[in-house]
């Protein structure tokens, strides 16, 4: 038996897998993956790790992360599985609901987690509910398990569309920002490369300084605004535009949007 087990070894199954090997959360001989594609069998067997088909894989360990693209998790599981008693399910699947995932698979047994793309760099924040009463050696160890790949923030499910909307989509969010900052100064004349590691920096130092101090976004965007100075007249011309309320919107939209998939994804 082994001690992890991988529905799904695509992206961010691949991304967990290897923050965690490399964090010595699990050693390669003890995760047995599902992998679809030759590129991701090949890739799993040049880590060591071992191999299981559908659907043995999910009673190949007590501990199953579930990381398959949504609407494929509902065509598998079309029929119910067979699964090893106690089973625990870690499930990083937009869209689908602990309780669902539980009814699909017949258990009561299953943490859910949402991750970021950043989950790649180790630099993910990742959405973590535990159901209560669940054994803390399971919830453990899907806390180091994610917290491999970055940090870990505990609550409710029910909170779980709006940390979608923030941590997950809000990367992509804010890289519609560094699209934004990048092209003003393309327009501005600045030669590309050079405007795309400038947006880059400052998104990514804003980020740094912010982790690193734990200080709150007001108090750092203070520090680099002088009164009348350069930071000010644009922070003022974004105020006059709605960026606060076109945030919102955004956040507002993707909130929606995680509700109505998990509303028909089961
Ligand atoms: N990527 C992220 O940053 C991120 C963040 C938060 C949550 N999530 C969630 O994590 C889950 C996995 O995402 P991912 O980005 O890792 O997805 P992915 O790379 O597309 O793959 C996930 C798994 O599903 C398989 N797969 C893809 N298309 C399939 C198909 N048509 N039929 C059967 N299997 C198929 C993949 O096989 P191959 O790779 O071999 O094609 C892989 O094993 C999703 O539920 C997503 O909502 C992802």
């Amino acid at each position: 038996m082994a001690s992890l087990a991988v529905a799904g070894f695509g992206k961010l199954g691949s991304a967990i897998v290897r923050g965690a090997i490399d964090a010595g959360v699990v050693a390669p001989h003890e995760i047995m993956v599902w992998a679809r594609s030759d590129a991701r069998r090949t890739q799993a067997e040049a880590w060591g790790l071992r191999r299981a088909e559908w659907p043995t894989v999910l009673r190949a360990s007590r501990r199953v992360l579930l990381a398959l693209k949504p609407q494929v998790f509902g065509t598998m599981t079309a029929e119910r599985p067979v699964l090893e008693p106690g089973a625990t399910f870690l499930s990083v699947m937009g869209g689908w609901q602990a309780r669902d995932i539980g009814l699909r698979m017949g258990t009561d047994r299953v943490i859910r987690a949402m991750p970021s793309v950043a989950a790649a760099v180790g630099a993910s924040v990742t959405a973590l509910a535990v159901p209560a009463g669940m054994d803390t050696e399971d919830a453990d160890f899907a806390r180091r398990l994610l917290g491999a790949v970055g940090r870990v923030i505990e609550m409710p499910e029910s909170m779980f569309d709006a940390a979608t909307a923030v941590g997950a989509s809000g990367v992509g969010f804010a890289c519609l920002f560094v699209e934004a900052l990048e092209s003003a100064a393309v327009q501005a004349g600045m030669d590309p490369a050079a405007a795309r590691e400038l947006a880059v920096g400052a998104v990514a130092g804003a980020g740094r300084c912010l982790q690193a101090s734990g200080e709150a976004p007001e108090r750092l965007r203070e520090q680099v605004t002088s009164p009348a100075g350069t930071t000010a007249a644009g922070v003022q011309a974004l105020q006059a535009g709605g960026f606060g309320d076109l945030v919102r919107m955004a956040v507002d939209a993707a909130r929606a949007r995680a509700e109505q998939l998990g509303r028909t994804q089961a």
